[in-house]
């Protein structure tokens, strides 16, 4: 019995997956570094000082420098995402939110980031949330399972009962380390091993998804 989705924020509810890459791109220009869009598919899901890890790969910085260029990068983001309004929702995702409620389920948030609250804030949804879990929740991130098992404690229910919708390789491997259900959206190649695969929430409703992870 389904009593809940967890959504992913990055690239499932709107497109600030864009603004982390642009914000990792200006970085990796300052400082000479290659990083490309094909890189970032792999940063998808992936905490801030592990992404930075993965970009400087085998290079070594004193910490006050990481600190530095991860601050530098939030700043860039924070820029980016000022403007975000209701506009920047990706389609179906507040007519899903809104059906889910209405159905008497509940909507949970997990993502990664810690300026989630802000997005959510700025796009008019915060209300459509039962349960908030964000980069401030656990310790450990994505792919452990904790986040997702964060955001279900604080709805009350157990993995089996909540479905993740995620968007990222390491969301999938999450929700699966947690026992969740999970519906993926994107390319085979990123969410291969989710229950089910949408390419986005677009014409998405919520028998949909039912009827794909009964499958
Ligand atoms: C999400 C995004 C990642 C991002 C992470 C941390 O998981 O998909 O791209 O690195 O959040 O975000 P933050 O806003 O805390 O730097
Ligand atoms: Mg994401």
């Amino acid at each position: 019995m389904i009593r809940a989705f967890i959504f992913d924020l990055d690239g499932v509810i709107t497109d600030t997956a864009e603004y982390h890459f642009r914000g990792w791109k200006r970085l990796a220009d300052e400082g000479g570094l290659s990083f490309t869009r094909e890189d970032n598919e792999h940063l998808r899901g992936i905490p801030r000082r592990e992404s930075l890890m993965l970009i400087l790969k085998d290079r070594v910085y004193p910490e006050e420098k990481i600190q530095e260029m991860m601050e530098r990068k939030n700043g860039y983001y924070l820029e980016f995402i000022k403007e975000i309004s209701p506009r920047d929702l990706l389609p179906g995702a507040r007519e899903l939110l809104e059906e889910i409620r209405a159905a008497g389920l509940k909507n949970g948030l997990g993502s990664a980031s810690k300026n989630a609250g802000e997005v959510i804030e700025r796009l008019g949804i915060y209300s459509l949330f039962d349960a908030i879990s964000d980069g401030h929740s656990v310790e450990r991130q994505k792919p452990a399972p904790d986040l997702f098992l964060h955001a279900a404690q604080q709805l009350s229910l157990s993995p089996a009962e909540c479905v993740v919708v995620e968007d990222a390789a390491a969301g999938i491997e999450a929700a699966r380390a947690g026992g969740f259900r999970s519906v993926g959206l994107g390319p085979a190649e990123r969410v291969g091993k989710a229950d089910a695969i949408f390419p986005s929430l677009a014409g998405v409703w919520l028998e949909n998804l039912l009827t794909a992870i009964a499958a």
